[in-house]
């Protein structure tokens, strides 16, 4: 199933609760959340107390990506925030099965990313303690960046590693998603889009997740 995860950081952060309910009108099933610790990504945004404001105006799954140095240490405090989904890079857990275990334990999905330079194979060895892999087609930090179409490869062999060893992860895509790149990304296997400026850019976040909504069905029908 083709999910949309809309991204706040491009939301108007003002008006976040407007902006939220009108993508929700689009069609947003999931609502993505970055969090940016100035470390591990250069850019600092929101934590917990946002999430947790959040939480109180949608009943939307919220999707938190951690872009934090120690996530282990952040985890209790997002998933008492309200966080249903929580993912963490590979690049910075030492112990990542105990990560994912201790998301899992907590009753959030748990989620791991890998960066455009880290290899799917990263993986191999958590994918069936994974409720899902979500696949950076930017170097995460900002929103507003060019698709590295190498994601799709990635994409591409999640979905046949899944299918090969009967696991059930689900696969999500974040960064530089937009009508021209949401195509070839559903086509590769993603089945969670992360869309920010795509979204809330151009201030109509109805219509034009309607729109990217609309172009990921078409293209999930010309997969099979
Ligand atoms: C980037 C973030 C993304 C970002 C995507 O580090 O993880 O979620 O908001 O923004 P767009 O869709 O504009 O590339
Ligand atoms: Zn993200």
């Amino acid at each position: 199933m083709i999910e949309l995860a809309p991204s706040i950081l491009s939301a108007d952060f003002a008006h976040l609760a407007d902006d939220i309910h009108l993508a929700t009108e689009g069609g947003a099933s999931l609502l993505h959340l970055d969090v940016m610790d100035g470390h591990f990504v250069p850019n600092l945004t929101i934590g917990p107390p946002v999430v947790a404001s959040v939480r109180k105006i949608t009943e939307l799954p919220l999707d938190c990506h951690l872009m934090i140095e120690d996530p282990d240490f952040y985890i209790p405090a997002f998933v008492d925030a309200g966080a249903d989904w929580i993912s963490v890079h590979q690049e910075v857990c030492w112990h990542l099965n105990r990560t994912l275990e201790s998301i899992r334990s907590r009753g959030a999905q748990a989620g791991v990313v890998i960066n455009p330079a880290t290899p799917v194979e990263m993986l191999s060895e958590v994918l069936d303690i994974a409720d899902y892999v979500l696949v950076m087609s930017v170097n995460p930090g900002f929103g507003g960046q060019k698709f590295i179409p190498g994601a799709l490869g990635k994409i591409a062999k999640l979905a046949s590693i899944r299918a090969s060893r009967a696991l059930n992860f689900r696969i999500e895509v974040d960064g530089g998603v937009d009508l021209e790149t949401v195509g070839d990304v559903v086509r590769a296997g993603a089945e969670i889009l992360v869309a920010g400026s795509a979204v809330f850019s151009k201030r109509d976040p109805k219509g034009d997740a309607q729109k990217l909504l609309k172009a990921a069905h078409e293209a999930s029908w010309q997969k099979v």
